[in-house]
């Protein structure tokens, strides 16, 4: 009997596999974008939008095993921001469960805590320099725990943007300890101890950055793929203000007493090659195969690139310039090898995600309102080309895959 049932079900899906994204964008929406391949070619359609994470979506965080997605509004003209949940479906839909008011400026989030015990959400808040914890439940509504507020002694060297502390990012360590939260206008990386049953944060000696660097996002890398307090661990941070890279060797202080940091890198985000005048970049990831670091870099226009709308309108030959992703090799001692500069295929590439697979990438381009799935080769971390894009209104922020869906629809 399940077998015949089984057997009907199959025969009733088309012969496409089909795989999510959720894009976030400042106009205001939510976007779920169905990937698509038939027959080798890719396709993105949008298939459901909202606007319940209004009015300024800058970040999702999705937690894949209990189905809810987690998205921060900014609140770019407003007093606060706000953290809206939703549960997901696989036919894209996503059903608005909370939309709760927080501290100004909410930019990042990351999910903490232990898997059979109390489970939370950190965000970093940019414009009100400071990080907010949440707890977590399986009705996907959350409640409010804890608020850390940061103050500047001194404004930092890059006046208009170091006026204040600015949080930009929130990220655990790969043992899931420590919370890590750079800070672009205090120049440090702020560390974190939580408790496991009250989520309460405990701050910690923070990592000093090169004073005017501006961290923005960061990364860990265990090079021989197994995380623990005694491997060989290395953290990459990005600085936004001076287009930099900078590798530290962390050691884990004993009794949960914290991180240490020793530099073992540092370059601009171009590597050897020269570095443009205003370029400002954005997200680094470490690319699934554990070999690669993926940064993608803002406002530089290496790059010209064929006319997205040429398609359209084939008389249309007006190129478009384009900026980057930089693709490093990782060493075992922590030291980079710079590998490839590949178009990002538009304008502002501020967030960007692979596959599990890692031979996808989605990129987000902001200014290009536009999302565009790259090909990449796993062996030798090249990015490119484009294999599918499609338009969203807005300025794209976010960019995150959900792939739960994509091969098990019947559950087995
Ligand atoms: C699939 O793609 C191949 C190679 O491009 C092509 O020869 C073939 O006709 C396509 N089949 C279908 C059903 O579209
Ligand atoms: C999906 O998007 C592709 C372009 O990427 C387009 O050719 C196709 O018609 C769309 N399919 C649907 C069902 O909208
Ligand atoms: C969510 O809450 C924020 C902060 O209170 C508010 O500004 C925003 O309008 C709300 N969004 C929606 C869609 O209700
Ligand atoms: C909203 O912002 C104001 C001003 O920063 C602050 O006093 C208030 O506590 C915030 N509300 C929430 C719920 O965070
Ligand atoms: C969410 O939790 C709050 C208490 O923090 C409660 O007032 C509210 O009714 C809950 N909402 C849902 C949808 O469960
Ligand atoms: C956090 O801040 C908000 C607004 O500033 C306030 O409503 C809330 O009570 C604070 N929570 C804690 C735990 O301090
Ligand atoms: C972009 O770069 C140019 C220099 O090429 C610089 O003048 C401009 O201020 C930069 N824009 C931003 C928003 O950083
Ligand atoms: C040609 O393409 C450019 C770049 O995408 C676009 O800005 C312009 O509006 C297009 N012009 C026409 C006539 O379609």
């Amino acid at each position: 009997m399940w077998l015949q049932t089984l057997t009907i079900v199959a025969s009733l899906l088309p012969f496409t596999t089909a795989t999510n994204l959720y894009v976030a964008s400042y106009a205001g929406t939510v976007t779920t974008l169905s990937l698509t391949e038939t027959n080798g070619s890719l396709a993105l359609n949008i298939t459901h939008v909202t606007q319940d994470c209004a009015p300024n979506p800058s970040w999702l965080t999705l937690d894949q095993p209990h189905g809810v997605l987690y998205c921060l509004n900014e609140g770019l003209t407003t007093l606060n921001g706000s953290l809206s949940t939703f549960t997901t479906s696989a036919n894209g839909m996503l059903t608005h469960v909370q939309n709760i008011s927080t501290i100004a400026g909410p930019v990042s989030g990351v999910l903490y805590g232990s898997a059979s015990g109390a489970r939370g959400i950190a965000l970093a808040h940019y414009a009100g320099a400071a990080v907010s914890t949440w707890r977590l439940a399986d009705d996907a509504n959350v409640t409010r725990v804890q608020n850390l507020t940061f103050t500047l002694g001194q404004p930092g060297p890059v006046t208009d943007r170091q006026d204040a502390p600015h949080e930009h990012e929130a990220l655990t360590d790969p043992t899931g300890q420590y919370i890590l939260v750079p800070d672009l206008g205090a120049d440090v990386v702020r560390v974190f101890s939580y408790d496991f049953n009250n989520l309460l944060l405990t701050e910690k000696n923070p990592l000093r950055a090169l004073s005017g660097s501006g961290p923005r996002h960061a990364a860990f890398w265990n090079p021989y793929g197994i995380a623990c307090e005694g491997c060989t661990t290395f953290l990459y941070v990005v600085g936004e203000l001076d287009s930099s890279v900078t590798g530290y060797r962390v050691t884990y202080l004993p009794n949960g007493g914290g991180l240490s940091f020793s530099q073992v890198w540092r370059s601009s985000t171009f590597g050897y090659l020269v570095q443009p005048v205003g370029n400002a970049p954005a997200e680094i990831h470490v690319a699934p195969s554990n070999r690669h670091l993926i940064i993608s870099n803002r406002n530089d226009t290496s790059f010209t690139v064929p006319n997205p709308n040429a398609n359209a309108n084939p008389a249309n030959t007006t190129a478009i310039p384009s900026d980057s992703l930089s693709t490093f090799t990782m060493n075992v001692d922590g030291t980079l090898s710079f590998t490839q500069l590949a178009p990002a295929y538009g304008s502002y590439p501020r967030h960007f995600t692979t596959n599990a697979a890692g031979n996808l990438v989605a990129v987000g381009l902001q200014n290009s309102g536009e999302v565009v799935i790259l090909s990449r080769s796993v062996y030798t971390g090249s990015v490119g080309p484009v294999m599918a894009r499609v338009e969203i209104e807005g300025q794209v922020t976010a960019v995150v895959w959900d792939e739960e869906y994509a091969l098990g629809r019947l559950g087995v």
